[in-house]
């Protein structure tokens, strides 16, 4: 990425990419994916205000625990998590959001040293901007250098300046939003930015009985099932479809085979479909899925053996009290 710097205060700096690496648009993808079969819409696009407004509130849902589960062993294990590392070193962390478990780190590696610089990566220049302000108000001794950019694009180009040692974040169980292929990639990518005893701490959901998944996945409330609903929403506004959101039904399933909860739209009947902007017109029979995203679950040795094909060593593994979620750091080989 060649960047554009914007810097905010002399411990504040944003780089936005001056020439967007080609992702691919909503546009291209309700294209591609709606005409596909099986069909498709990526989980990219849950997010914009009302998605992300929806996921936040899937965060507080008593059946989601993964947040609650992750946001636990960060209160209760980080003061050893950091310890794990010699200090000093820099964070460099993959998908911040809002950054509020973040915090927790950051707090405790000021305690085991006296400067710390941030480096965060979000797709999102808004909720860098909001975020890395708080940060280094609340923290004298805080530095940050964000990217606002999509972490393919920026990782292993060279563009990120890192101090060596690091400690790499990628919690929230994201990793568990990749296909196995792409989350070997992005770990690859990951591991060519980092130099050898760097650490990558990463926050992954454990397999476990279908029901709790599946509730977690489908509540009782609706929420889950307004946040992927939202994306025929997004289609219907962005694009002037025609998708009546009550004649399709959330649904989520856990495979235990392959260890992931797939969710899609279902039809609920034989209906034609208009998206004006983009000239479609999709025909559904009564049963007919769109899958719309996958939350691999991982056992201890699923991480150890994902880490091992993509150059990172598994050193230490950390639970909640109810052995839901794990938060696992790697040594880069
Ligand atoms: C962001 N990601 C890790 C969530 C997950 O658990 O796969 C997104 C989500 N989808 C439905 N509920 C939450």
């Amino acid at each position: 990425m060649s960047a554009l710097a914007n810097r905010i205060s002399d411990r504040l700096e944003i780089l936005t990419a001056s020439q967007p690496v080609h992702v691919a648009s909503f546009a291209e993808d309700v294209r591609h994916g709606l005409q596909a079969l099986p069909r498709w819409l990526s989980p990219r696009y849950f997010y914009d205000d009302l998605g992300s407004t929806l996921f936040e509130a899937i965060t507080r849902l008593p059946e989601y625990y993964l947040t609650r589960a992750e946001t636990e062993i960060l209160r209760e294990y980080g003061w050893e998590i950091v310890r794990a590392l010699d200090a000093p070193f820099e964070i460099l962390e993959l998908g911040s959001g809002s950054a509020v478990k973040t915090r927790l780190l950051i707090e405790e590696t000021l305690r085991v040293q006296r400067w710390l610089r941030y480096c965060p990566i979000d797709i999102s220049p808004e909720a860098l901007h909001e975020s890395a302000s708080r940060l280094v108000s609340a923290f004298p001794n805080l530095s940050i250098t964000a990217y606002a950019a999509d972490y393919f694009a920026v990782l292993g180009t060279g563009d990120i300046s890192l101090k060596h040692p690091v400690l790499a974040l990628l919690l929230g169980s994201n990793i568990g939003n990749y296909e196995p292929v792409r989350a070997r990639e992005l770990l690859l990518a990951l591991a060519a930015t980092l130099r050898t005893g760097d650490g990558l701490l990463l926050g992954a959901d454990l397999k476990k009985n279908p029901e709790a998944l599946e509730l977690a996945y489908n509540d009782p409330t609706g929420v889950t099932a307004a946040f992927n609903k939202n994306l025929l929403g997004r289609i219907n506004r962005e694009f002037d479809g025609d998708f009546d959101l009550q004649q399709f039904d959330h649904v989520a399933r856990y495979d235990p085979g392959r260890g992931v909860v797939d969710s899609f739209l279902g039809s609920r009947r034989a209906q034609r479909v208009r998206i004006a902007t983009l000239d479609m017109e999709l025909d559904f029979d009564a049963g007919d899925r769109i899958h719309t995203e996958s939350s691999y679950k991982f056992s201890v040795p699923d991480l150890g053996a994902l880490g091992a094909a993509s150059g990172f060593a598994l050193k230490k593994t950390w639970f909640d009290a109810q052995h839901r979620f794990c938060v696992a750091l790697f040594l880069r080989t």
